[in-house]
């Protein structure tokens, strides 16, 4: 696929600030391509970041068809920057717009327009452990019309933005307290779509969890309020007996996370068997209580792998191990890090190298 290049203003070199945060820069170009349902899609362009001018009533804010993506590029320590598994988040992004009624990308032209933009943005790619480019790819809704049906125009657009770890405090525990009263997603509904939607959805518990002290919720499933599901925006893992990594199987309203999919395929490598699992969360929290499970973490792109360190419930917290990352969550971050940063070799094939060269030779003035 080839890309058109619109000319830049030359605003000099880059400078980001420090800290930097997590998705507040944004770097100078965007890539915007616009889908008809009668001419399908247009041309897409690389051009200066900035707004989008849409109609008041474009769908978008009234019958809120939208999905993203997140996935990151990667300083090397060869000054290289790399991908992570971008063809997976091709592979969900679609997977999300067909459960959105909305138009899919070739998943090799998904992949191509993430290459090719990180390309020519190489230099927004942060140094340092912790740091990348996060990449954000989207997709909503544009016609103008306030019929509650699936919009005849899109737009699809990726930003890029350097960002530091997604929580400020880096490779710290996390507090997570379990929600009662509200669900992120239900069975049929939306949950394994990566929609704007499920977003406002959590926002209300979340807001509630963060005024008592917690940074996510832990969401329980919505027909018997039982069974765990996700923490906060990511997947969760039990580790069992010291070494037995355990998470909630996929019910068809969790999200499944490209993490989550890389720490079960790598674990049993390091040593740690895997089982996806129906988990009772008052069951979880007597073995976190009686020692059988000894660590917690959540798994996402943007967090990576994130110790949790108590779950309040019912006004209680109980403390996971020590309240400290454990042996297993410290293996995983790190194994799955030094992939992520090339600083290992990669027996997966997760990883794709941008090679700016091949990224100009797709585009044209
Ligand atoms: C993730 O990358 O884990 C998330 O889903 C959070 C993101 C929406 C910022």
């Amino acid at each position: 696929m080839q890309f058109r290049l619109q000319a830049m203003p030359d605003d000099g070199p880059v400078r980001l600030p420090d800290p930097l945060g997590f998705g507040r820069v944004f770097t100078r170009r965007t890539l915007e391509q616009r889908y008809e349902t009668s001419g399908g899609w247009g041309e897409a362009v690389i051009g200066p970041a900035g707004r989008i001018a849409l109609d008041a009533a474009a769908n978008i804010f009234h019958s809120g068809q939208g999905i993203f993506e997140g996935t990151k590029a990667y300083l090397r320590p060869d000054g290289r920057v790399q991908l992570f598994r971008p063809d997976a988040n091709a592979a969900r992004f679609n997977a999300s717009a067909v459960r959105l009624a909305m138009p899919t990308l070739d998943p090799t032209d998904f992949v191509d327009a993430i290459d090719t933009i990180v390309s020519l943005e190489r230099d927004w790619v942060p140094p340092g452990e912790g740091a990348s480019l996060y990449i954000r790819p989207f997709l909503i809704g544009t016609e103008a019309t306030l019929e509650v049906r699936a919009s005849r125009a899109f737009l699809f657009s990726i930003l890029l933005s350097p960002a530091g770890p997604y929580f400020a405090s880096g490779f710290q525990p996390v507090g997570i307290r379990v929600e009662e009263h509200h669900v992120r997603a239900a069975p049929g509904g939306t949950g394994a779509a990566k929609t704007i939607g499920n977003y406002a959805a959590s926002l209300f518990a979340t807001e509630a969890a963060r005024v008592d002290g917690y940074q996510q919720v832990l969401w329980l499933d919505a027909v018997e309020r039982r069974f765990v599901e996700e923490a906060g925006s990511m997947n969760i893992a039990f580790v069992y007996g010291g070494s037995e990594i355990v998470t909630p199987a996929l019910s068809g309203s969790i999200l499944p996370g490209i993490t989550r999919d890389s720490v079960l395929r790598m674990a049993p490598d390091l040593g740690h068997p895997v089982r996806e699992a129906l988990l009772d969360a008052s069951e979880v929290l007597r073995d976190i209580a009686s020692g059988r499970i000894s660590e917690v973490f959540c798994m996402g792109t943007a967090a990576v792998v994130v110790p949790v360190g108590r779950i309040g419930r019912h006004g209680k917290d109980t403390v996971v191990g020590a309240g400290e990352a454990g042996p297993v969550t410290r293996k995983l971050y790190a194994a799955l890090t030094d992939i992520q940063y090339g600083r290992t070799a990669d027996p997966y094939g997760w990883t794709r190298i941008v090679d700016p060269e091949a990224a100009l030779s797709r585009c044209y003035a």
